[in-house]
């Protein structure tokens, strides 16, 4: 096989960077480690064909299983345990007063990954809710632009090691115990929420704006027009008043930021 040339390597990342968000321009042996099996399967002669590929934009399956080797999937139950603190204490009883009228919450978990955080969200709404009165709609939109994680999180098996954070009554109550010991969500928790493939590039075409938006450790695999581009279209589809969550290892810059800060990684729409 050919090798990787700087010049297609230049052009590939840049493609990526354009159309997914994604910054690989220190990630050379990156892509090599992680697509050369994928050049050689799909039976190109060498980088520069499977890039020319790429780049004409039509193959919509080459481009999917490129970003499935290229994305960074790793995720567990229960991350940054805070905001989930923040959720069940000052956001869910807010929202509880806001919605007593249609009882319906919205939610998106924007980089959902293989479902850990879209699930552990619905298991504290499942606590909050199971304890009021009346029948609350509480679905959650949860997003990815890897097909094959979603895949995963719609078909969840999990290790022990991924719920290890989580209380150990939520453990036994929440999981389903597969003969081979692996473990996958009870039908209740899994059914509050919609897996959907989306570009977080793209603008927003949902139906309904959003109480609460998760974008957590997603942003910092780009650059920064990106993410400040990203930050203005999540606001455009955040209710007044709603909240914006992000990795407690990112930040947003605070003369282009629209939403109020209100404590590390946690945002508001006033
Ligand atoms: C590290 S995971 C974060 C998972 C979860 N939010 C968390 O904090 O544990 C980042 C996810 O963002 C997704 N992602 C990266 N670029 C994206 C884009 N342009 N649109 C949608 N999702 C993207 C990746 O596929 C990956 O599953």
């Amino acid at each position: 096989m050919q090798g990787f040339t700087d010049e297609d390597f230049q052009r590939l990342h840049t493609y990526i960077r354009k159309c997914f968000g994604i910054d690989l321009h220190n990630k050379k042996q990156l892509i090599v480690s992680r697509l050369s099996n994928t050049v050689t399967a799909e039976g190109f002669n060498g980088f520069h064909e499977y890039v020319e590929e790429i780049l004409r934009g039509q193959n919509k399956e080459l481009i999917s299983g490129m970003l499935n080797k290229l994305t960074t999937n790793y995720t567990y139950f229960l991350r940054e345990k805070e905001h989930f603190d923040f959720l069940q204490n000052i956001i869910l009883p807010e929202l509880e007063k806001r919605h007593q009228g249609d009882k319906c919450l919205s939610i998106w978990s924007a980089g959902c990954s293989s479902g850990e955080e879209p699930y552990t969200i619905s298991m504290y709404l499942k606590e909050y809710f199971a304890r009021k009165q009346g029948n609350w709609d509480l679905r959650i939109l949860a997003t990815d632009i890897s097909q094959n994680i979603l895949n995963s999180a719609m078909n969840p098996v999990y290790g022990m090691d991924s719920i290890s954070k989580l209380p150990p009554a939520w453990q036994s109550k929440y999981f389903v115990k597969k003969p081979d010991g692996n473990l996958t969500i009870s039908p209740d928790i899994r059914n509050n929420v919609i897996f959907r493939p989306f570009n977080l590039l793209d603008t927003p075409h949902w139906k309904r704006p959003f109480d609460l938006i998760f974008c957590r450790n997603v942003m910092i695999y780009f650059d920064q027009p990106t993410k400040d581009a990203l930050v203005n279209r999540f606001y455009q589809v955040t209710v007044p008043g709603g909240w914006f969550f992000i990795g407690h290892s990112e930040g947003l810059t605070k003369q282009t930021c629209p939403y109020a800060y209100i404590e590390p990684a946690i945002y508001q729409k006033k």
